[in-house]
């Protein structure tokens, strides 16, 4: 039994998106029961009732629930930075390349090491994730973050087209390492699951698709994840690859792939049919705010999806994505709402936060499990700790309402100022995240 005190800062499950409420609890005590929140109130309140308690002090700064992404790729950690190309080049000059790489196990370990840290040290703690194109890859993503301890949804990537070489596969073929790798790592009560990852209908033909609905189907809580109206070239040729189908969601649509446990990534530029059939549906979008500005693929319309009832939640979509920090990507959603004014929606902090855990939670079905510190949640948190003198303690020190705070943790914060992340009560320790070799 652990008593955590803090000023904590969340969402309720209630709260509307956009215009959130910010649920602020200034020296709070969050009492903590096998991984589980059990009471928070005053910390002298809950003191009083479990003297005997320990207690972990997490003053002074914030602590936050821990954060959700919901879109970032394993096998790109180490190419994160590549500037200056549209989507299909830098997938043919920068990512494919490097992806092509993890067919060595031992490469994809040193790979997977280098991810996972990069996602505790953002505080990030749940996660749906693109895998590899090889499964052998994917195990040993798995077995790091069963390892730290994340909680991650991830899967085989499949294509069948339009790629090199190395990275395709068969219907056949995806079905049966999907099946296998499932069997080892799909636990919906645990903290790992299966995510059929076909990536995306650019390279992926109808049996390959009908492949991946037979997975989600035979996995029962399996999740669905691909890419989405990113770019106008990528667009153009999903149209003349699938030429009788309705628009780009519809070629994932017509295999069963769209549904209440779907996430799509980007869709920055949908129509209004789309858009329908996605709010229709209930799935999700994941918006990626520094990957849609470095490639250039353009502003993501919030409002139209919040107008259509698409759910939208954040990802990172490192390494088109410039770093883990779901801080650093709220931020970036703010300044593209704003760049937005003909039909924009002007987010404040408590909506960047809904962003960065309860909305990506929800679209995760992980809601009742994650996404903020209420009583009967995982206690999975990140302690936002300044250090003395950076701007962001010097901001902290001067805010005058909690939602100052956190407006400028999204704006000043980084990984750096991260001290303690926690998943069901576990402490993430930095000594468990494998350190970098030195090159050399
Ligand atoms: N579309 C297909 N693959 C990718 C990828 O790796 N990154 C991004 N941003 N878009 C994609
Ligand atoms: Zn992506």
């Amino acid at each position: 039994m652990t008593i955590y005190r803090a000023t904590v800062l969340d969402i309720t499950d209630d709260s509307p998106f956009p215009a959130a409420a910010l649920r602020a609890d200034e020296d709070a005590g969050v009492r903590v029961v096998d991984g589980v929140v059990t009471e928070r109130g005053a910390y002298t309140t809950v003191r009083t009732a479990h003297p005997g308690d320990a207690v972990v002090d997490l003053r002074p700064g914030l602590l936050l629930p821990g954060l959700v992404d919901t879109h970032v790729h394993f096998p790109q950690v180490r190419i994160i930075g590549g500037l200056g190309m549209p989507l299909l080049q830098w997938l043919d000059e920068c990512a494919l390349p490097e992806e092509a790489r993890l067919a060595s196990v031992d490469y994809a370990r040193d790979v997977a090491a280098d991810f996972v840290r990069g996602l505790a040290a953002a505080g990030t703690t749940t996660a749906l994730v693109f895998g590899s194109h090889f499964a052998p890859a994917v195990d040993v993503l798995f077995e790091e973050v069963t390892r730290v301890g994340l909680r991650v949804t991830a899967g085989l990537v499949v294509s069948d087209r339009s790629l090199p070489e190395a990275l395709l596969t068969t219907p056949e073929r995806s079905y049966a390492e999907a099946s296998l790798l499932a069997e080892r790592w799909h636990r919906p009560d645990a903290r790992t699951r299966y995510a059929v990852t076909p990536r995306f209908s650019y390279s992926a033909g109808d049996d390959l698709l009908d492949a991946c609905h037979r997975v989600l189907k035979d996995v029962p809580g399996s999740w669905f994840t691909s890419h989405l109206n990113e770019n106008p070239a990528e667009i153009a040729a999903v149209g003349s690859r699938f030429p009788t189908a309705h628009h780009y969601l519809d070629t994932y649509d017509r295999h069963g792939l769209v549904g209440a446990t779907s996430v799509f990534a980007h869709n920055v530029h949908p129509t209004d049919d789309e858009l329908e059939l996605l709010g229709r549906s209930g799935a999700a979008v994941s918006h990626c705010p520094s990957s849609n500005s470095a490639l250039g693929s353009g502003l993501f319309p919030l409002r139209r999806h919040l107008d259509h009832g698409v759910r939208v939640a954040l990802g990172s979509d490192v390494g088109a994505g410039t770093g883990f920090s779901l801080l650093k990507e709220g931020l970036q959603a703010y300044f593209v709402q704003q760049l937005l004014d003909e039909d924009g929606t002007s987010l404040t902090a408590a909506d960047l936060l809904h962003l960065a855990t309860c909305s990506g939670a929800a679209a995760l079905g992980l809601g009742e499990v994650v996404g903020n510190l209420s009583v009967g949640k995982a206690f999975d948190a990140v302690w936002l700790r300044p250090r003395a003198g950076e701007p962001f303690d010097v901001g902290l020190r001067h805010a005058t309402s909690p939602e100052q705070a956190l407006a400028k943790a999204f704006a000043l914060a980084t990984p750096a100022d991260i001290g303690g992340v926690w998943v069901a009560g576990d402490r993430i320790r930095a000594d468990r995240v494998k350190a970098d070799p030195v090159a050399g």
